[in-house]
This record gives C-alpha cells, sequence and structure tokens, in this order.
C-alpha cells in the first residue's frame, strides 16, 4: 500500500451530495425528447390461458398510443429466457404475470388505460401452497448458484441414534419481499438500429446480453447504464420484465419509453425470497460436542423456471461434526419464481441452525456462546482444506465482551421489571467471500488528474466510493485527483453487485490498472504525454489460476429485547454485531452495510411475512402499508463492529463483502432473546405476539 492511505478512511459518498440534492439520475429520471410512459396490466388469475383481449376502451382514452399483448406484440426469440418471454403466448402461470403492457403520451393516462384493458380467461385450477408432504417434491440438479444438492459426510444416521443428546426441530420461514424505494424501472430509446437502455439493475452486462438475444441485434448495439441504483438487495441481480417491455414498446410506438413498476407490482410477480420449511437434527455429547448434524431444506420454484434455495447449505461449512448431511427439495407450484434476497439461502438456513443450536446449549446446559467455541473448526468440515481465514472465535469472543454477556443468567423467564420480561440470545453468522473476474481501465492526464473506469454497480452501498479509495492508494495519489466512473457497459467489464463480491472483484482489477499505469508512467519517467495515457487490465487469469479454497466472513450478532408479560408485546432493546469481514476499505460505508444487514433480520425476525392466500393464489398483503417492514420506531441503537481479519489467499487487499452477511443469523438471535425473556421457543417467523401468548 502506498503512504497516502486512502483505504480506511471514512470518506463520504462521492455521490451524496448529487443523491440528497435529486441531481443523481436514477433510471426512469433520465430527460429525452418525446418520452411515452407505459403501464403494465397484470393477469388476474393464477393459471390458464387468455381467451380474448379487448382494448376498445384502453385505446380510446386520450393520450393512449398502444395496447400491446400476445396478439399483437412484436415477436421475442424464443427460447432465450422463459421468464421474460412475456407477450408472446396465452398462457398465464401465475397471478401478476404481466399479460400486457399500454403506452401512452403520461403516466396517468397509461395507468388509466392498464385498468381498462380487458381480458377473458379459461381459468384453470391451481396449486400454490408449499406442503413437506407435497408428492410433487423432487431433488433439483444443484441448488442456488451452483452448489451440491444433498451433501453428506461419516454417517449421520448412527452417528445420530448414538449420540446421548438428540433434538429433532422444524422451522418455518414465510416468503419475504424485496422493497428498494426505487422499483424495478427502466427507460429504453431506439435511435438508427441502436437500444440504449437505462435500467434499475445490481449490474448492467446481463440486461445488454438479454436484449442482445431477445431482439437479435449484436451486443454492441446495446448499451445499459446504471449509473444510480435506488436499492437492490438481490432483486435487481438479473433482468426484469420492464426493461424488456420498455425496449418493446420503445420499438412499436418509436418514442423513448419509460416504465416503472408500481409499489404494489414489487410483491411477489417480479420474485421473492421463497417460504421453507426445515428440519434440523443435532445430536450431541453432553458437554456440546455435535457429533451428528443433519438440515433438510424445502422451498418453492415456479412452473416457468426452476429456483432452488441453498437453504441447508450454511450449515455445510459452519461447525464441526464428523456425521453430517444436508438436502434440498423443490416443489413447482402455480407461483411466481423465487428470486434472490439478501444472504440467498443463509438467512433462513442460519434462522434454523442458529435457534437449534440454542436449544442444544440449553439441553446440554452450556452458555450459547461457549457451545459454538466448542464446536468451532480451523478446517472446513466438508472439504477438510483449511480456511483461509476464520475468525468466528474473535467475532463470539469481542461480541460478548462488548455486549456485556457475562452478566447473564441463562435460566430462561428469570429476568422482569415491572411489566416487561428481559431476554438476550445471539447467533453465529458467516458468508461464502467469492471473486469474479473484473476488467478496469485507468488514465493519466497531462494535468496531474487520473481517471478510472470500471463497469461496476454501486446500488447504494457505496462501491463507487470505495473503488476510489483503493485506486488513489493503488495509484499514490491524493483521492481528489482521481475521477472513477461506474455503471455503464461502454466501460470496462465487470459483473453484477451480488453475492457480497462486487468490490471483492473490482477493486483487483482496479488495482492491477492503476499498477499497470504506475508502470507506464515509470517508463516515460514520470511524464503524462499530452493526449493522455491509458492503460486497461483485468483480473481473469489471476482469478481464474486461484486455488478452490474455503473462503467466508463470519460474524457473531447478540440481541436483547423485552416481551411485555401480559400482551406479548416484543420490543428490540440493541442488537450487536461483530464481524470478520477482511479488510475495511471505507469504515462507514462498511458500518452502513451491516447495520442495515442486522436491520433487514430484525424485520425479518419480528415484523416481515408474505401473507399468501392459497384461494387466490397470491399474497393478501402487497404493499407497504400491510407487508411489515421494521420502521425507525422499530430499531433501537445497531451496534457493527469488526475485527482484524487478515486473509492473504483472497485478493491483493484482502477484502470479503459485507453486502449480506449483517442479515445472517440476526433473527435467529432476536428469536432466542425472545426465548430466553419467555420460555417461549417460537419456531416458526415472524416472532409475534400471537404466537407467544399461550406460554
Ligand atoms: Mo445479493 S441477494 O446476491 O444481491
Amino acid at each position: 500500500m502506498s503512504p497516502v492511505g486512502a483505504v480506511g478512511q471514512p470518506f463520504t459518498r462521492l455521490e451524496g451530495h448529487d443523491k440528497v440534492t435529486g441531481t443523481a439520475r436514477y433510471a426512469v429520471e433520465y430527460p429525452a425528447d418525446g418520452m411515452a410512459y407505459a403501464m403494465i396490466v397484470p393477469a388476474t388469475i393464477v393459471r390458464g390461458v387468455i381467451t380474448g383481449v379487448r382494448t376498445e376502451a384502453a385505446s380510446a382514452l386520450a393520450g393512449v398510443l398502444a395496447v400491446l399483448h400476445h396478439g399483437n406484440a412484436p415477436r421475442l426469440a424464443a427460447g432465450v429466457d422463459a421468464e421474460l418471454y412475456r407477450l408472446q403466448e396465452p398462457t398465464v402461470h401465475f397471478r401478476g404475470q404481466a399479460v400486457a403492457v399500454v403506452v401512452a403520451e403520461t403516466i396517468e393516462a397509461a395507468r388509466e388505460a392498464a385498468r381498462l384493458v380487458h381480458l377473458d380467461y379459461d381459468v384453470q385450477p391451481h396449486r400454490t401452497e408449499l406442503s413437506d408432504q407435497d408428492p410433487g417434491l423432487y431433488q433439483p440438479g444443484h441448488v442456488n448458484p451452483s452448489y451440491p444438492t444433498d451433501v453428506s459426510a461419516g454417517d449421520f444416521d448412527a452417528g445420530f441414534a448414538a449420540a446421548p443428546v438428540r433434538l429433532d426441530l422444524a422451522y418455518r420461514t414465510p416468503s419475504y419481499h424485496n422493497s428498494p424505494l426505487e422499483p424495478h424501472a427502466s427507460t429504453a430509446q431506439w435511435r438508427d438500429g441502436q437500444l440504449l437502455v437505462h435500467d434499475a439493475s445490481q449490474g448492467t452486462l446481463p440486461a445488454q446480453e438479454l436484449l442482445s438475444r431477445l431482439f437479435e441485434l449484436p451486443m454492441e448495439s446495446v448499451r445499459v447504464v446504471n449509473a444510480h441504483i435506488g436499492g437492490g438487495f438481490g432483486g435487481k441481480l438479473y433482468v426484469k420484465i420492464q426493461t424488456v417491455l420498455a425496449a418493446m414498446a420503445a420499438r412499436v410506438v418509436d418514442r423513448p419509453v419509460r416504465l416503472a413498476l408500481t409499489r404494489q407490482q414489487m410483491f411477489g410477480p417480479v420474485g421473492y425470497r421463497t417460504p421453507t420449511i426445515q428440519r434440523v437434527r443435532l445430536g450431541a455429547d453432553r458437554d456440546g460436542r455435535i457429533a451428528a448434524v443433519a438440515h433438510d431444506a424445502v422451498s418453492q420454484t415456479s412452473t416457468v423456471t426452476e429456483f432452488a434455495e441453498q437453504t441447508a447449505v450454511y450449515t455445510r461449512n459452519m461447525y464441526a461434526a464428523p456425521n453430517r448431511r444436508t438436502t434440498h427439495r423443490v416443489v413447482r407450484l402455480d407461483v411466481p419464481t423465487p428470486f434472490w434476497m439478501r444472504a440467498p439461502g443463509y438467512t433462513p438456513g442460519s434462522f434454523a441452525l442458529e435457534s437449534a443450536l440454542d436449544e442444544l446449549a440449553l439441553a446440554c446446559g452450556l452458555d450459547p456462546v461457549e457451545l459454538r467455541l466448542r464446536n468451532d473448526t480451523t478446517v472446513d468440515p466438508e472439504s477438510g482444506h483449511p480456511f483461509t481465514s476464520r475468525n468466528l472465535a474473535a467475532c463470539l469472543t469481542d461480541g460478548a465482551r462488548r455486549f456485556g454477556w457475562s452478566d447473564r443468567d441463562p435460566t430462561p423467564g428469570s429476568r422482569r421489571e415491572g411489566r416487561w420480561r428481559y431476554g438476550t440470545g445471539m447467533a453465529g453468522s458467516s458468508y461464502p467471500a467469492r471473486i469474479r473476474p473484473a476488467a478496469a481501465s485507468a488514465a493519466a492526464y497531462a494535468d496531474g488528474t487520473f481517471e478510472v473506469r470500471i463497469n461496476a454497480a454501486d446500488i447504494g452501498t457505496g462501491a463507487r466510493t470505495a473503488l476510489w479509495q483503493v485506486a488513489a492508494d493503488a495509484l499514490g495519489a491524493p483521492p481528489q485527483r482521481v475521477r472513477i466512473e461506474i455503471g455503464d457497459t461502454a466501460l470496462p467489464y465487470a459483473e453484477v453487485a451480488g453475492g457480497s463480491t462486487g468490490l471483492a472483484s473490482w477493486s483487483w482489477a482496479v488495482v492491477r490498472a492503476c499498477e499497470r499505469l504506475c508502470e507506464r508512467l515509470a517508463e516515460l519517467r514520470g511524464v503524462v504525454p499530452a493526449g493522455g495515457l491509458l492503460v486497461e487490465a483485468s483480473s481473469a487469469e489471476e482469478v481464474a489460476a486461484q486455488a478452490t479454497l474455503p473462503r467466508f466472513a463470519y460474524g457473531a450478532q447478540f440481541a436483547e429485547v423485552r416481551v411485555d408479560a401480559d400482551t406479548g408485546e416484543i420490543r428490540v432493546r440493541r442488537l450487536l454485531g461483530v464481524f470478520a469481514v477482511g479488510r475495511a476499505v471505507n469504515p462507514t460505508t462498511l458500518r452502513s452495510q451491516l447495520v442495515g444487514g442486522m436491520t433487514m433480520g430484525l424485520s425479518m425476525a419480528l415484523h416481515e411475512e408474505g401473507a399468501f392466500d392459497d384461494r387466490y393464489g397470491t399474497w393478501a398483503n402487497h404493499d407497504l402499508a400491510s407487508y411489515h417492514i421494521s420502521s425507525n420506531a422499530d430499531v433501537p441503537a445497531v451496534e457493527a463492529y469488526w475485527v482484524t481479519d487478515e486473509d492473504s489467499q483472497l485478493n491483493p487487499l484482502g477484502i470479503k463483502g459485507a453486502g449480506e452477511i449483517g442479515i445472517v443469523g440476526a433473527a435467529a438471535a432476536i428469536a432466542n432473546a425472545v426465548h430466553h425473556a419467555t420460555g417461549v421457543r417460537v419456531r416458526e417467523l415472524p416472532v409475534t405476539l400471537d404466537k407467544l401468548l399461550p406460554g
């Protein structure tokens, strides 16, 4: 590292001023002459076939330019993506599926006309309820993104049967909906056969590739820009229907078209975290050493695409045990396809395993922190390889110290003050530290400034700022002299902001590009040519050559709750997390990611629940009034810290991702604290007062 030392400093976001003053443009804020507006018409049945489309009333409305449906929409290339192959066929696969789109002079006219499009359907019976007894459950070929479906080591059955302490527990989590402030939204415009799309996405490359295939264009004829994104959380990890329909509509009306989903349309049809049904079995010695662990997970997918949540994968690498088995089963239902949501799999899976460990600690009469320390391991229990870094124990002990855990009386229900019962709980946390290849360019100019370019995405994480800090240090330049440009397919190759891979991956390419520029400048004895000097570098070869080793971030979450002894009202009083996430590039934005993840976990523990109604094949709650998300009053001081976590086998700066780990384990810590306060164990989220009152 250079002595300049921008990395590690708490810079505020480069785009912060533009965002708070409203000058940062989001996907549907780019002006263009002749802008038209589109609105999706969703299917009002669950399963069936469209037998007629009546568009007269909609078309007659002033300002309506077009009504597109399967009978008149331009043809898309078939076999590219089943999910996005819309307005091509009369089949309805789930309620809310896009079946028509209206284009109009104003957003108001489009919305009104969308209500006037009338579809006739041949309605067929549907199956939408998840059950672990469903005869349609099957073993998918892999679980997301590419993990083996079932894994075993040792002999779980024998190990479990022989264990003196045995637990066999069932957990359930409901469906959850991503609600980024900016919904799925796109502006599409065609000019001379070239397509330009401003897209709310976690990365521009998937849209560039998909649009080029669907519309049969060369890749270089499609440019996608996502300079600012109003949150993603996984929901924007891949192309959503509005990107395709905006491009289609723009071509038909020969004008630029904006299409933003309504808030209601965000709840389900575009993806959600699958509900899960989980069984966890733990067999242990009386001193708490786990001899056998099994985690069996059931989740749902749609009839359109297979999406197999990796629910039990968390259990594969977290704690030692000689005998182990994890399985996943999926059923195809007449529901929208589930999708990515912050720490996919790890979030529902850690709720089950970390709750079960709390139950095991009680069964063994052990402190739950001590139980986890006893089952810590320096080698990955799956592969037998040593972890590249494993600072779980440091997180557990540092968290316990900061939280004041040692004063705790372990007896459930032992602490009461007036009408409030108090309790504390904790959980472990982990998330993979993955890397993807990337490329970046770096330029030096005669005025002493530099510019670094990479098609990275800042979905609100602070990635732009962190990359800028990395670039400044790699250039040995004051950060004020460095510019950074991201969020455009015209920039060097980078993959999506997903799987907590962004900064860890992009920084590698940025460092290499800056190093190469410095080498070239040294060859020129520091004299920048009048026209500037530009180099590009890729991390692809280095990333491909990297050994496959178990690389993870870790954490420990601690919660204190109070529960009203009469009403069962639950309040989180404190939430404290300590994490091992590699190098902290920017403490301000890192803390923000961790606190954000923990807050999402609090919301999951106590508030969020997609209330599915099988009769209508959809959620009864599909807006922010009825789908409860924790608000400020629900969220007390949330504290996030990190321990020193050096890892030389990751990437040049030893960066692990931190976007997702904050949610992992948070819900279990809170549910465990509720049990400590009340003696009532809730194994089905959310933990609500109705579930406490019988106890
Ligand atoms: Mo994350 S669910 O990979 O954006």
